[in-house]
């Protein structure tokens, strides 16, 4: 491959074609040096991303459509923020949240992971607490000395809803609202049918002996797919004039991230995928309507296009398509292990090939994603031999360098940078 771009013009001509290098000229701030190895293995830096990002930022916990009527309820164990969360819908249609720790000594309150209930009442010494958080009953309350009664509820945590998704933030005072914390790339999804796209979802969920940026980074470039995935995606994201599935767009946000990811509308599926795919349900399609979708979904408006990457910080993914969408969560558990969860969200099935075509998506996606999950334990298992002090990073690996400087800056305490040199089409190769 020849390195031709140096000042970040590219042709429009080449829809993604290997060409050069095209993103990181455009954000100079982020420079181009290695990445150091031990950000994947230091205990010190797992507890500062601990105390300094998971414990200050809003996190996704789940979706609306979990909670469809008062009483319902699910329970968020976040092991990086030392805590279990309860969400809930109350009487009144509002979504709560609480640490789900009780008010006595301490007992978690919720033992299982969802349900429907009137109210929370602790297996212990059956202490009871309404919806929206009052503590309701105390058995013999009598013997109990000076109590007050309304201080004793269950500790709220912040909830806030962006297009139906649910974030917590465990600050107990959050430095900023979820809407200013999304920014840019929440209000230009404003429009995308995640509603619609929810009637029907499917989740795999594992734990990972890795660290959870191994787990990220994995999923925030496409430099790996004509590789990784030969076996299992051998011509869907790349052709003869893009043979390294470079992206058709990239563009960053102060914490955030977006990529447009090229898409071959002329590869050859298999005859049972070719079934599926013509019920709908791929990606990978020649009939887009790109002009319905909201500002922030394909920004180019590039045939080519076949769906975005949307790296929320610092643990979740929203990568929409026009048809379907699927999300990320990265939940670090130590800092050689994470809890990784993958999930497709489809529209309602008129009809049984529909339901089907979902289906063979749904664990098709699997198939290709465990391509990914080997890796993860691989890449581990060598990183703490002290071999590699640090690794290099290409320029399609620009979300890669961006989310790491994002932690860095994050756990040094300085400010993100809250302006970039170019934004928006500016950041593209048109
Ligand atoms: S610890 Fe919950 S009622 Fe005692
Ligand atoms: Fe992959």
């Amino acid at each position: 491959m020849t390195a031709t771009a140096t000042n970040g013009s590219v042709s429009t001509a080449t829809n993604g074609k290997a060409n050069g290098r095209k993103w990181h000229d455009k954000y100079p701030h982020l420079g181009k040096g290695p990445l150091p190895a031990n950000v994947f293995i230091s205990e010190e830096q797992f507890q500062l991303e601990r105390e300094r990002i998971f414990k200050k930022v809003w996190l996704n916990v789940g979706r609306v459509e979990q909670l469809p009527k008062p009483g319902d309820y699910f329970v968020q164990d976040i092991a990086m923020c030392q805590t279990s969360v309860i969400v809930v819908r109350s009487k009144d249609g509002s979504i709560h949240a609480f640490h789900n720790i009780c008010s006595h000594r301490g007992n978690k309150v919720v033992w299982n992971k969802q349900g429907s209930c009137q109210v929370f009442t602790c297996k212990f010494h059956n202490w009871s607490y309404a919806l929206d958080g009052r503590l309701r009953y105390i058995p013999d309350e009598e013997s109990f000395f000076d109590l007050k009664k309304d201080e004793l509820g269950l500790t709220p945590v912040a909830v806030e809803v962006w297009e139906g998704f649910i974030f917590i933030n465990v600050d107990p005072q959050p430095q900023e609202s979820l809407q200013d914390y999304l920014g840019e790339l929440g209000t230009s999804l404003h429009g995308y049918p995640f509603a619609e796209f929810s009637a029907t979802s499917g989740s795999w969920t594992t734990e990972v002996k890795a660290n959870w940026k191994v787990v990220k980074d994995a999923f925030q470039e496409i430099y790996h797919v004509p590789f990784l995935h030969r076996r299992s995606v051998p011509d869907s994201f790349t052709s003869k004039a893009n043979p390294y599935a470079h992206a058709l767009h990239m563009q960053l946000f102060p914490r955030h991230a977006r990529a447009s990811v090229f898409g071959n509308a002329d590869f050859a599926p298999s005859p049972v995928a070719a079934l599926a795919f013509r019920y709908g349900a791929f990606l990978i399609r020649q009939d887009f309507s790109l002009s319905n979708l909201p500002a922030g979904v394909n920004p180019l408006r590039d045939k080519t296009w076949t769906l975005d990457l949307n790296t929320i910080f610092p643990c979740f993914f929203v990568d929409v398509s026009e048809g379907s969408y699927f999300t990320h969560q990265f939940w670090p558990v130590a800092v050689d292990r994470t809890l990784w969860k993958s999930t497709q969200y489809f529209p309602r099935a008129k009809t049984p090939g529909q339901r089907f075509s979902q289906e063979y998506g749904h664990v098709f996606f699997r198939d290709v994603i465990l391509e990914d999950g080997r890796t993860f334990e691989e890449t581990q298992s060598v990183l703490s031999s002290g071999a590699k002090k640090s690794f290099v990073l290409h320029d399609e690996e620009l979300l890669v360098r961006h989310s790491h400087h994002v932690v860095e800056q994050m756990i040094k305490g300085q400010p993100v940078d809250a302006v970039f040199p170019t934004t928006g089409k500016e950041a593209s190769h048109a």
